[in-house]
């Protein structure tokens, strides 16, 4: 249990952040919510009440003998402002106080998150900007919004991030910090999801692959400062903050996707990749009476991790990443074959799952060994996947690769 204060200011996003408070307290943390004035003219105090289960202060001047301005802050272990307006940004960074929320901020001796929202002219206007380098500079953590529909007609940069994903960074700074920025001005793509290679135009060979971890690879770069590409294939996973996404169907447009950008620093191919396709696909829907779908026909997709290695050729970019789900057998290890896989496809460093009952697939937790082309191993407990993709970039940036 870790004492989280919720601060909520003035914007239409703060309906998002009931859910996100929601997601708080069923981990069981206890979260004080701080709204500002103008927050509670979008969501009022009863719901916060009711939702943390808490007595919500909203000014410095109520219950003055527990001095809540100065005690929230010292006694937090998380700040979360979510979310946060062009004006609190500002006012954070100026480390005015004209509020409860204001005190707070300025009291805190725990990591800060700002998740931003608001308009993209705005996020992008030269204060804002200047802000919010002088909060990461101080060391808070600023989130990137994410881009898409604002509130009327307009989209752009400047949506407050889904809340399940909002959680996830919650608990990954209360787990290990604010992130620091050690991928900045790097750029990466990382591939999620899994393939589906059509038969016909409604059935597909598939897999179980939800595309979370990969998800959660982009959106660990994204916090560390990357410049983040994410391949994805058929996947419901809420694209998350920073993150520029890219949807693809089968191997083929992956392979084309992922190879035309692969002028970057570092490639993670975290997507299941169907091995096979069928020779023939059917422009009309196969009938059981033809008999057609008793045998099915396939042949083999290209390699795009392989294809990755040998079009880089001799230069040291983009470091490639696999990801390999194995499970053993009586004769040999999973991690044995995790080496023997990393050696046949050449890339730099392959994260190795175990495979099996409950593992790996459509859970939201992962164990996994990283191993590396010249005897880089690092093992990962079962943490988060959002964890685990830090230890991940962690690797890639430990084992030498990137340059
Ligand atoms: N991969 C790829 N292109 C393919 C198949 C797989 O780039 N056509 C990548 C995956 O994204 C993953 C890694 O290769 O990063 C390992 O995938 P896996 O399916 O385990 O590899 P295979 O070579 O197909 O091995 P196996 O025989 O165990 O299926």
């Amino acid at each position: 249990m870790s004492r989280v204060v919720l601060g909520v200011t003035g914007g239409i996003a703060a309906y998002k952040a009931c859910e996100l408070l929601r997601r708080l307290t069923e981990a069981g943390h206890e979260v004080t919510v701080v709204p500002t004035e103008s927050a509670l003219r979008f969501v009022g105090t009863p719901t916060w009440e009711a939702l943390s289960g808490r007595a919500v202060p909203t000014d410095v001047f109520t219950d003055v003998p527990s001095v809540t301005h100065v005690r929230l802050g010292q006694q937090a272990d998380l700040i979360m402002v979510a979310p946060a307006t062009a004006d609190v940004l500002a006012r954070a960074a100026q480390g005015l106080a004209p509020d409860l929320l204001g005190n707070v901020l300025l009291t805190a001796r725990c990591p800060v998150v700002f998740a931003p929202a608001m308009h993209t002219e705005m996020w992008q206007h030269a204060a804002t900007v200047a802000n919010v380098a002088v909060l990461r500079e101080r060391g808070a953590m600023v989130i990137d919004p994410a881009v898409g529909r604002l509130t009327g007609v307009d989209t752009g940069p400047g949506r407050l991030p889904d809340p399940a994903e909002l959680f996830d960074t919650a608990q990954a700074v209360l787990d290990g910090g604010v992130p620091v920025r050690d991928l900045e001005g790097r750029t990466v793509v990382v591939s999620a999801g899994g393939t589906r290679e059509f038969l016909d135009p409604v059935r597909y060979l598939g897999n179980r692959s939800s595309g979370k971890q990969g998800y959660a690879v982009a959106a660990a770069a994204a916090a560390r400062g990357a410049t983040v590409t994410l391949i994805s294939a058929n996947s419901t996973v809420p694209v998350p903050a920073g993150v520029e996404v890219v949807t693809v169907v089968d191997a083929a447009e992956m392979r084309a996707q992922v190879l035309a950008r692969s002028d970057v620093d570092a490639v993670v191919m975290a997507a299941a990749v169907a091995d096979y396709r069928p020779v023939e696909v059917a422009e009309t829907k196969l009938k059981k009476e033809s008999g057609s779908l008793t045998e099915i026909r396939v042949i083999e997709n290209s390699d795009i991790l392989a294809d990755l290695v040998g079009a880089r050729g001799d230069a040291d970019t983009p470091v490639v990443v696999g990801f390999a789900a194995e499970t053993g057998d009586e004769t040999t290890d999973y991690l044995e074959y995790g080496r023997r896989k990393l050696a046949r496809k050449g890339c730099d460093l392959l994260v190795v799952n175990e495979v099996g009952d409950g593992l790996a697939f459509e859970v939201d937790r992962n164990a996994a060994t990283v191993i590396g082309r010249d005897g880089y191993e690092l093992d990962i407990p079962m943490v988060s996947k959002r964890r685990l993709a830090d230890s991940v970039w962690d690797a890639v940036l430990a084992s030498g690769a990137l340059k």
